[in-house]
């Protein structure tokens, strides 16, 4: 079937981003959020992601609805995209209204970065349609998202969200098994530790430790993963050459990654030199810089796939 409406509850950062994606891909959205500024948060974010998107605001703005409630946002939804914050009670409220008043077809999906959608569907009459939908920031740019049945998901509710990340331009990734903050957030997390163990210990400020990344492993990992990247390395012995040699070294290194303390003082003293570093510049500045990079990236890979075929 085809997604025509999608609600999107909750619109802060993620809600808004996946608001723009969905009315870009031609759906009607209706938005939910108590937030007082809601108009403006959705105008705005139409006016910054439209051209993103290869659109303008005032294709995207007759689209886009502001529901009085959840219910209201709900009640025609082929697709619910959930966005609130990130706490289970909240969830295991919230997707009980949805199952009691979206139409019985909808997908219940949710932008949970870390929870399982087990951890809050448990309790629910009908789960078959809940599950997560996790993406990466922002998600009407960066194309995977995570989908991650739960206990009692329906096979056939895995195959639909698929199909409707597909239909928004997404590469979505099925994850068998449940595991907390999923795959590309246990990533993220095991690199974050290291990175701020690094500065804890004087090796390098975060602005620094930043260059190394960009300049690295960042252009590295958007053209080949960590998998191929070590097949590579091991070169034209791939990636057996790489684990039986270099393999043995590494298991080394592993005993001696870093536990960053994060005691509240060093925690303090990360906080003050990353805001040493970028404070100077606005949210809107920074996000807009990220913004016009990723897509300049993504334009690049996008040529690249384009030559290869
Ligand atoms: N920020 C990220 O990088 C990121 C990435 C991927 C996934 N996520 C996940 O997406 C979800 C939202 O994160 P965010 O960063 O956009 O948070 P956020 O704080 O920016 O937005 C949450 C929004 O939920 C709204 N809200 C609160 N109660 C509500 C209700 N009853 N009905 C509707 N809306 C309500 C708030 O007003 C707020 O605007 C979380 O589950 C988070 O884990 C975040």
């Amino acid at each position: 079937m085809t997604f025509r409406t999608a609600a999107v509850i909750g619109a802060g950062t993620i809600g808004l981003s996946w608001t723009a994606l969905f009315a870009a891909h031609d759906m009607e959205v209706q938005v939910s959020d108590p937030r007082p500024d809601l108009a403006d948060a959705v105008a705005d974010a139409l006016e910054t992601f439209a051209p993103h998107l290869g659109r303008t605001a005032a294709e995207l703005t007759p689209r886009v609805h502001l529901a009085a409630d959840v219910a209201e946002a709900v009640r025609n939804a082929d697709v619910v995209q959930e966005n609130g914050p990130e706490n289970v009670e909240f969830k295991k409220d919230l997707f009980a209204t949805l199952v009691r008043e979206a139409p019985s077809h909808a997908l219940l999906l949710s932008s949970s970065s870390a929870i399982p959608s087990t951890a809050f569907a448990a309790e629910l009459d009908d789960a078959s349609r809940v599950l997560i939908g996790h993406p990466f920031n922002p998600p009407h740019l960066i194309p995977l998202v995570e989908v991650v049945p739960g206990e009692r998901t329906s096979a056939e509710s895995v195959e639909r969200a698929v199909e409707f990340y597909r239909s928004v331009g997404r590469t979505p990734v099925v994850e068998r098994k449940e595991i907390p903050g999923f795959v590309g957030n246990r990533l993220q997390n095991a690199l974050s530790r290291e990175a701020i163990y690094l500065v804890e210990q004087g090796v390098v400020s975060p602005s620094e430790l930043d260059t190394v990344m960009t300049n690295s492993l960042g252009i590295r990992w958007s053209t080949v993963g960590p998998f191929l990247g070590s097949h590579l390395g091991g070169g034209p012995g791939g990636y057996r050459h790489m684990a039986e040699h270099i393999g043995k070294s590494m298991k080394k290194m592993w005993a001696g990654l870093g536990q960053p303390s994060q005691d509240p003082e060093q925690q303090e003293r990360l906080i003050e030199a990353v805001e040493s570093a970028y404070g100077s510049s606005t949210y809107s500045e920074l996000a807009e810089t990220r913004d016009r990079k990723q897509l300049a990236v993504l334009s690049a890979l996008d040529g690249a796939a384009r030559e290869e075929n």
